[in-house]
């Protein structure tokens, strides 16, 4: 029987983290606060990545009245460094959400990137062929640190396919 494991770390709270990742977590918990446009599910998401230069660069989700035209944090996020900052190594990205009246329960639930959202981050690996880490966040809870975000993508589509 063949196995698929990853390993992740776990960080208690947002406070807990060391100086840089813990900037950059309150980068995307600011732009879920701040720059969302979740009138519809009133899920609000911030994203904040980490380029090699140093930069950060929020990306937020924005909502349409036709739901499927609607866009998650992660890909604003990354579109945004792709004008901004293009062919700039992305090493990070924290994912965070805002959402009212959360159960004790699901504010301590980290937001994990929808398949979409996955597979975007998987080509811009592709692109810079270096890993990118992520930063998922609880609302008031828990972070979990993956190394490589294609630990969350096994067996992906890529190029190599085509
Ligand atoms: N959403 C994101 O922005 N990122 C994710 O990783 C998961 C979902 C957004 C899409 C939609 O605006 C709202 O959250 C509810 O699905």
């Amino acid at each position: 029987m063949a196995k698929f494991e990853f390993e992740y770390t776990i960080t208690a709270d947002v406070e807990q983290l060391p100086a840089a990742e813990r900037e950059l977590a309150q980068a995307a918990f600011d732009a879920a606060k701040t720059l969302a446009y979740a009138p519809y599910s009133e899920f609000k998401v911030g994203a904040a990545v980490l380029l090699e230069n140093g930069a950060i660069i929020k990306g937020s989700n924005q909502e349409n009245a036709a739901f499927p035209a609607g866009l998650c944090a992660e890909r604003v996020a990354l579109s945004a460094v792709s004008v901004l900052h293009p062919g700039e190594t992305v090493l990070m990205i924290a994912i965070a959400y805002q959402k009212d009246n959360l159960s004790e329960a699901m504010a301590h639930t980290v937001l994990s990137p929808c398949g979409t959202c996955r597979q975007t981050i998987a080509e811009y690996i592709a692109r810079q062929h270096k890993p990118i880490a992520l930063l998922l966040c609880s609302a008031t809870g828990p972070v979990y640190k993956i190394e490589h975000a294609m630990q969350l993508l096994p067996f992906s589509f890529g190029a190599e396919m085509l």
